[in-house]
């Protein structure tokens, strides 16, 4: 994990009001909730009284109260009231667990996941969808984050995992890709031709038109954009669960068809290609051992894998500068 970042960690939706939700994220159970002005609370999910899931509790006004001896817990992690010592005895201030600091819009819930004198104001989106429609839908996979971020940068694997799909027509080779890096944004542009036995495939440097290619941008930690077309684009977000288990959040916007109905009938049709897709590539990624990527381990890559590598290089140097 790379840490002092804003983590995508679920969809607006998965969360309702005045309930308590359970999730594991960053190899840690939490409990999130949604007051009634709809602000959202995040705390460790497992009281320091004696060790039960506060998720399995409730919500009263604005806290969640542990289901086995009524502690409550307010959204900064402080115990606020032991029922047994009586409503208005003091806390001691060591009664507390750990609590995030969330944002939510674009219908995303981001959780800091670091220091908080580090925290910035508010996470990265690719603003340009907001005028978009989407449909969405996520999936489990049994791998690390990592493995299934780099799937999506994986330019070498479209022929082969996608050959009735986006990989059609056996462009098995690989010109560049070219990419780039900006902060904390990586684009990179895609050129898969058909190998006709006798070209060779261009270098990155070599490739002077590149911008006119199809191209994908990743931004750290976790989310990811498809340019498919002007006005049809996907997204993803890739949630780290623990070292072996991943959430992929998928996402298909388009502005061509904004009419309701016929809107909301397109965008079904996307998902279920996105989901046909997606699934495609989860049936070989969770077969890749190790469960999680780093930079430095024993894998024989080649020249296409290029985003692959800048993605691991740039994760290292972020982890470097914040992990201290
Ligand atoms: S275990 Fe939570 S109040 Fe006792
Ligand atoms: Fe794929």
């Amino acid at each position: 994990m790379i840490y002092n970042q804003w983590y995508v960690v679920l969809d607006s939706k998965e969360l309702k009001k005045n309930k308590p939700l359970k999730i594991k994220r960053f190899s840690e159970n939490l409990v999130l909730w949604r007051n009634d002005d709809g602000s959202i609370s995040c705390i460790h999910d497992q009281c320091c009284h004696r060790g039960a899931s506060l998720s399995c509790g409730k919500i009263v006004d604005g806290k969640v109260e542990c289901p086995f001896h009524g502690f409550l817990y307010d959204k900064s992690g402080k115990v606020t009231t032991i029922p047994a010592n009586g409503k208005n005895a003091s806390v001691p201030e060591s009664m507390k667990v750990k609590y995030y600091k969330t944002y939510e819009n674009y219908g995303l819930i981001w959780v800091w996941y670091g220091a908080e004198e580090k925290i910035t104001a508010e996470p990265f989106f690719f603003t340009e969808l907001k005028d978009f429609s989407y449909s969405s839908f996520k999936d489990h996979w049994g791998v690390h984050y990592s493995r299934s971020i780099e799937n999506q940068l994986d330019v070498v694997h479209l022929p082969f995992v996608h050959k009735t799909t986006i990989g059609k027509g056996n462009k098995t080779l690989v010109n560049g890709p070219v990419v780039e890096r900006e902060g904390e944004m990586i684009t990179f542009y895609v050129n898969n031709v058909v190998d006709d036995g006798h070209t060779k495939p261009l270098k990155p440097e070599e490739i002077k038109d590149y911008k006119d290619f199809f191209y994908l941008k990743f931004h750290y930690p976790n989310i990811w954009q498809n340019f498919i077309a002007d006005k049809v684009r996907a997204f993803a977000a890739f949630v780290p669960v623990d070292e072996e288990n991943s959430i992929v959040y998928i996402r298909f916007y388009q502005k061509f068809i904004k009419i309701p109905v016929l809107k909301q009938i397109v965008n079904y049709f996307g998902k279920v290609s996105s989901i046909i897709i997606l699934r495609q590539d989860k049936r070989i990624v969770i077969t890749q051992i190790p469960k999680k990527s780093t930079l430095r381990m024993d894998e024989k890559l080649i020249i296409g894998d290029k985003p692959i590598i800048e993605y691991r290089k740039h994760r290292e140097e972020l982890m470097a500068e914040n992990n201290k």
